[in-house]
């Protein structure tokens, strides 16, 4: 198989990456434009691999999209490219919409001219995966049962608004011009590689650093977590064996809540890397003003996708909570330039930054270059 992998130096995108990259038929081609979010350092272990190629650039270049495809014959594309994160998007609206939206737009349309080109044999290998989030369904109460495929599209934030836009679009296109697609829409993930701005990794390097542990509100927010090596299986799964047309959800029946996680998180470092002066890093835990439009509760019911294509996740959040801190603590060549250079740990998503999203702003034309070999 061949794949474009968008948004392939972020978090999942890498997780991905790795995992397509390790059978030698596949040929891997990244795309992406190295915001604050993408990293060289996570596609590092690829570097120098004869079926792997890096092309930093945007997914809104249409003219770079639609050399790529034909270039490399790109027979499935992977599309995880995105402004990711919630509270951002609070701030920057139409960087989340450009990205998310637009930039899918894009991809769209040049992949519909590439399917076209095939010949009609051909036609039937092709996918176009687009990696959506449960947050497009909105939020559910303590006692409601989990997201369907089947629920409503209800999204709270311009994050999760954006994905719901980008979902729809990717709909039309199958049901209009008859693109062969497959969704999926995931939960929280956490693992090696997440940019520390998302709270499972905030935690982890606040704690370390010493410095308070934000929790939004009460911190009885529910997320459902699952970890992102799992995830990546269920995407090269979807890909390769989902139903032209259909959406399938990935969850790892982990519900909890915030506040729970925390403390699991700083018992947890209490007993591999105890703070010099004997107390637990649960004192480091303070309650600060709460996200504006705060989801209350996120659940899957992920029984199409076990049934259907037999997927499972097989950490536990208890296995994957360790998983993921035994990487931050041997990996601060990761993370400490990142934390130092481009995010502090500052708090995000009060509107600080409103109105005046100017800069924010790129225009649509924005240009990007093929490098062939990135330096990692
Ligand atoms: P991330 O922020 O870690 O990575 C996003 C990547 O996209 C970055 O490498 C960035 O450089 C790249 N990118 C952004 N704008 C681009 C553009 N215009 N052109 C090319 N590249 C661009 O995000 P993530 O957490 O890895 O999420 C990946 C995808 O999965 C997103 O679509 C997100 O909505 C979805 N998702 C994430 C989660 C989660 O828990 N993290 C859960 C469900 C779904
Ligand atoms: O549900 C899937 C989504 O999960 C993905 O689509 C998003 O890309 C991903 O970022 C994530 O969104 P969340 O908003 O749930 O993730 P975040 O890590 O930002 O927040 C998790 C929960 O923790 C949420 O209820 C807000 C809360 N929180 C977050 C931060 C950063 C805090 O209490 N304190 C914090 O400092």
């Amino acid at each position: 198989m061949k794949y474009l992998i968008t948004g392939g130096a972020g978090f999942i995108g890498s997780a991905l990456s790795r995992l397509l990259a390790e059978n030698p038929e596949n040929r891997v081609v990244v795309l992406d434009k190295l915001t604050y979010a993408g990293s060289m350092g996570s596609l590092r272990s690829l570097k120098g691999k004869s079926n792997f190629r890096f092309v930093c650039g945007d997914i809104r270049d249409r003219s770079l999209v639609s050399s790529l495809l034909a270039d490399e014959e790109i027979t499935t594309i992977i599309h995880l490219a995105a402004e990711s994160h919630v509270d951002r998007s609070i701030d920057s609206p139409a960087l989340v919409m450009d990205t998310n939206v637009m930039g899918t737009l894009v991809l769209l349309e040049a992949a519909l001219a590439h399917w076209r080109s095939f010949s009609t044999a051909a036609r039937g290998n092709f996918r176009f995966h687009h990696v959506s989030t449960d947050e497009v369904f909105g939020d559910l109460g303590p006692a409601d049962p989990c997201f369907t495929e089947q629920s409503p599209y209800a999204p709270s934030s311009p994050y999760a608004a954006s994905k719901a836009a980008a979902d729809h679009l990717v709909r039309a296109w199958h049901r209009t011009y008859g693109l062969p697609v497959v969704l999926t829409n995931c939960s929280n993930n956490h693992g090696p590689f997440q940019f520390p701005e998302k709270l499972i990794p905030l935690t982890i390097l606040n704690a370390l650093q010493g410095v308070s542990i934000p929790i939004y509100g009460t911190g009885g927010n529910v997320r459902d977590w699952l970890h992102v090596e799992d995830h990546a299986r269920a995407l090269a799964l979807v890909a390769r064996s989902g139903r032209i047309g259909a959406s399938y959800n990935i969850g790892g029946e982990a519900e909890c809540s915030n506040l729970t996680l925390v403390e699991s998180i700083c018992d947890t470092l209490d007993r591999k890397k105890p703070d010099p002066s004997g107390r637990s890093y649960r004192n480091l835990i303070t309650f600060v003003t709460d996200r504006p439009g705060h989801d209350r509760r996120y659940g899957l019911d992920i029984s199409n996708i076990r049934t259907e294509l037999g997927w499972t996740p097989t950490y536990t959040l208890n296995a994957g909570i360790e998983n993921t801190i035994d990487w931050y603590l041997q990996n601060s060549w990761w993370w400490q330039p990142i934390r130092d250079e481009r995010y502090g740990g500052e708090r995000l998503g009060l509107e600080q930054t409103r109105p005046g999203t100017a800069k924010d702003h790129p225009s649509l034309s924005a240009k990007a270059t093929i490098l062939p070999e990135m330096q990692m």
